[in-house]
């Protein structure tokens, strides 16, 4: 079992008297792929939001690599390492698939033409259309450019705010091939989805959240063979 690269403990997440997450405590290991899933209005997003410093979390604490970064903002979270693939992919749609790529890399100084190429090898697509306004890219490019922007921050965490989101099953499938791909490549990976399904297969590590609570931990394959997951999340 590798290090805990991101520690979560006791994390609320508050908007004004609703309690949308109520003290959530997870680990993702280094190399890993971590998933959560639930249903609607579950609290992931907002778990992810907590992490990536977009809201502020109302209690508990979040330990990137044993230094504590809840309450800090976004573009510092960003810099010191984790990188969120938004809800809904919030690419630029009149800037170009390279401009929307080079972007990803706006707080890094160096040279980002190799990590460009290294997007370019992941998603050969996106290389074909370099010069395409980022608007009119089909969903399943946009999602290819969004997860390749986050890249471009050379992230230690990169977060997935359900990557399949009204993709066809096809698309879906390439998608998570290249969760998979950069996974091997050595990237950590915290995924949240509703396709549980794919999520559970691809992941070392899920979570099963409820009402703002973790109700359910496992292995992928153990909450994938888990009556109750399957009766709820898997609609076997
Ligand atoms: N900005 C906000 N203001 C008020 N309530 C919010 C806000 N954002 C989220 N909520 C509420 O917090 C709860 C959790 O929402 P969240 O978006 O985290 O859920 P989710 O698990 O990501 O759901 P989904 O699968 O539909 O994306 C919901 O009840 C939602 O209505
Ligand atoms: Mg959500």
């Amino acid at each position: 079992m590798s290090e805990a690269i991101l520690k979560i403990r006791d994390l609320k997440v508050n908007y004004g008297g609703i309690e949308a997450v109520k003290g959530i405590s997870f680990d993702v290991p280094a190399g890993e792929i971590v998933t959560l899933i639930g249903a609607n209005g579950a609290g992931k997003s907002s778990t992810l939001r907590a992490i990536s410093g977009i809201v502020k979390p109302a209690g508990g604490s979040i330990e990137l690599l044993g230094e504590h970064i809840e309450g800090k903002n976004p573009t510092d979270i960003v810099k010191m390492g984790i990188t969120l693939v938004p809800e809904g992919r919030k690419i630029f749609p009149d800037l170009s698939v390279k401009e929307n790529l080079r972007v990803g890399a706006y707080l890094r100084k160096d040279n980002i033409e190799d990590d460009i190429n290294w997007v370019y090898d992941l998603f050969p697509r996106l290389k074909e259309r370099s010069w395409q306004a980022g608007g009119t890219l089909s969903g399943g490019e946009q999602q290819m450019l969004a997860v390749g922007r986050a890249l471009m921050s050379r992230p230690k965490v990169i977060m997935m705010d359900e990557p399949s989101l009204g993709l066809a099953p096809i698309v879906v499938r390439g998608i998570f091939d290249i969760i998979r791909e950069i996974n091997r490549q050595g990237m950590t990976i915290l995924l949240i989805e509703q396709n549980a399904n794919m999520a559970l297969k691809t992941a070392h590590k899920g979570y099963v959240m409820e009402t703002g609570s973790i109700t359910m931990s496992g292995t992928g394959l153990e909450l994938l063979a888990d009556e109750s997951v399957k009766a709820a999340y898997l609609g076997t």
